[in-house]
């Protein structure tokens, strides 16, 4: 009935890429350039995706500025993933990261240049020589606005291997059919008119679900609506507990201040001057992984030496560094610590806080980007016709922890491993499947719901409570008790959405249509996060219990997988860790005790 009331505008295509950050659009690049008809669908214009805020770099052991192997590359990924990342994969991404960054830079990425014209490489946190023992330089960076430089040549090599671009286009749901992905649904924001994308491969690159919280470095566009997708085709998301807390957001905006300042030589300090890091990691000290450093701010914080009118944040300082430095290399932060914190970072330590920053769990996938699901006891089973790259995804290369640097180093691997793997399996110009008229039907029933939503709670108030909730319940210290507390309030949460009001009924530009699907989506995404950070009896990585404060291999070396239903209930099942890896060249880690 509703596939008549909308008017449906029909597309072919080999493949559909659903969003343009960096792994949508490296996708797009070499579907298009093998010679598949390529369409990409992006809610906002694709150089405003948030890759573009991607600062400090991209980790590839290049070795311009010191030794390094992707051999240590892979020993620090996997010991920063707290032992759950698939060594198959963080192989595949840590041999390929080399060849990638090249890659991108004969594409025309502006990369900062040493005195001798190599690509300048900066210290992140763990990243480590000769299997932990020195300090690595492997994060390539354009000065301190590296996404945004690889944003805008991605979209210009798209462009040039004439992929299509769908713009400002808000993708609602997928087209399933038995199980197999045919296609996605459409909304045109600017003509309002609806659009049905048949294909043979859907690709989502949807980016991650940050704003289920209250502070997040994340655009107010990451609301994982990918991830919301798969959920309502019936398939799982995996190890959504792991919520990654980046130590340096600014403080009361959250805006991204990158390790790369740290790198460079930045430091914190607590209210008594005190470069604390020293005492919590010795070694690593300001450079010790994000998931440590997040949670010795917050003791610095609770332990009441925090700094502020409150004793509720932190000092991070680069006055020493010098101006030279700062405009050299970091002038995009200088900026925001300028316009957010009213801070001349010359002169004065800019105060931070850790900030919501990236989710490790996401969409299941294998190492080309398949989609891949538990099923008839398999835990590797695809999904025909789903792809899922970047931070919808859960390759599971990050595991508990993700380093820093390491995100971009995903997106253009796996963007390009998805269109290796498309290009493999389809021919292009081959026939689809006929589809039944009605079987878009419940995609346009359930818009049509929603943009006739009449009740009494308007969307931003069922926003704030859900960001609240997750903020205060699902946070970088987590206890049973605690998260108990969260996942009644957040079911309480779910439930007042089926009261939602929707105030504009119109289809063109309806932003309070848009905010209320994506707090839909949100909603699924955070039912996952906090039942599956109650659900995993441990600590690992960035999930950190006070009940349960030891990592747990023999119990938990397991990959969540939850699965939600229209009501908000989540069932949990497992899929077992890859601790194979792809070749003997390599190592295999054996779990070890955590030690920074
Ligand atoms: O701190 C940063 O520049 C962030 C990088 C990352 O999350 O990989």
């Amino acid at each position: 009935m509703n596939s008549q009331k909308y008017k449906i505008i029909d597309h072919t295509y080999d493949v559909v890429i659903v969003g343009a950050g960096g792994a949508g659009l490296r996708a797009a690049l070499g579907m298009a350039a093998a010679g598949l008809s390529t369409a990409c669908i992006t809610k906002v214009f694709p150089t405003r995706s948030h890759t573009v805020a991607a600062q400090g770099g991209m980790s590839a052991s290049l070795g311009n500025m010191g030794p390094d192997t992707w051999q240590w590359h892979m020993y620090d990924t996997i010991k920063g993933s707290d032992w759950l990342g698939d060594q198959d994969a963080i192989e595949y991404m840590c041999r390929e990261a080399v060849p990638a960054v090249i890659e991108l830079e004969h594409y025309g990425v502006p990369f900062s240049r040493t005195a001798e014209g190599k690509i300048y490489q900066r210290p992140f946190g763990g990243m480590t020589t000769n299997f932990g023992e020195g300090t690595a330089q492997r994060t390539c960076a354009a000065a301190d606005r590296t996404g945004h430089a690889i944003l805008h040549t991605l979209y210009q090599q798209s462009l040039k291997h004439k992929a299509e671009f769908f713009i400002e286009y808000f993708a609602i749901d997928l087209i399933m059919d038995e199980g197999v992905c045919r296609g996605v649904i459409a909304w045109d924001l600017a003509t309002g008119e609806m659009h049905r994308f048949r294909a043979h491969i859907v690709v989502l690159a949807t980016g991650g679900c940050g704003r289920a919280y209250f502070s997040a470095t994340s655009a107010h566009t990451c609301t994982g609506d990918g991830n919301a997708m798969v959920i309502r085709a019936g398939l799982p998301l995996q190890d959504m507990e792991f919520v990654q807390f980046h130590p340096t957001g600014i403080y009361g905006a959250g805006v991204l201040i990158t390790e790369g300042v740290r790198g460079e030589g930045g430091y914190l300090t607590n209210s008594e001057g005190e470069r604390f890091m020293e005492r919590y990691a010795p070694n690593a000290k300001d450079l010790a992984s994000r998931d440590v450093v997040s949670r010795a701010m917050t003791v610095e914080i609770n332990e009441g030496r925090g700094v502020g009118p409150d004793k509720d944040h932190i000092h991070l300082h680069l006055e020493h560094l010098g101006s030279e430095v700062i405009d050299e290399r970091l002038p995009g932060i200088a900026e925001s610590a300028e316009i957010f914190a009213g801070v001349d970072v010359t002169r004065e330590p800019i105060p931070v806080i850790p900030t919501v920053h990236y989710n490790m769990g996401g969409i299941p996938t294998n190492y080309h980007g398949e989609v891949v699901t538990l099923k008839d006891g398999d835990p590797d089973t695809v999904v025909s016709g789903l792809m899922a790259i970047g931070e919808a995804a859960c390759v599971s290369v990050h595991g508990a922890n993700r380093l820093g640097s390491n995100s971009l180093l995903d997106i253009v691997v796996f963007g390009r491993a998805a269109a290796l793997r498309a290009a493999e399996t389809i021919k292009p110009g081959s026939t689809h499947k006929a589809l039944s008229d009605d079987s878009i039907d419940p995609v346009l029933e359930r818009f049509d719901r929603l943009r006739n939503a009449s009740g009494g709670t308007p969307t931003a108030k069922i926003r704030d409570d859900m960001q609240r909730t997750m903020q205060k319940h699902a946070a970088v210290f987590r206890s049973g008790e605690l998260m108990q507390e969260g996942v009644d309030k957040m079911d309480a949460v779910f439930s007042s959405f089926s009261d939602v009001r929707v105030t504009d009924r119109g289809l063109i530009w309806n932003t309070d249509l848009v905010e209320t699907m994506e707090l839909e989506n949100l909603l699924l995404q955070a039912q996952a996060t906090i039942q599956g950070a109650l659900n995993r009896r441990e600590s690992r990585g960035g999930h950190a219990r006070e009940d349960y404060t030891e990592r747990d291999d023999e119990n938990w070396m397991k990959h969540t997988l939850a699965w939600v239903s229209p009501q908000g209930k989540v069932r949990f099942d497992y899929r077992p860790v890859h601790m194979y890896t792809l070749s003997d060249e390599c190592e295999v880690v054996p779990p070890k005790i955590r030690v920074y």
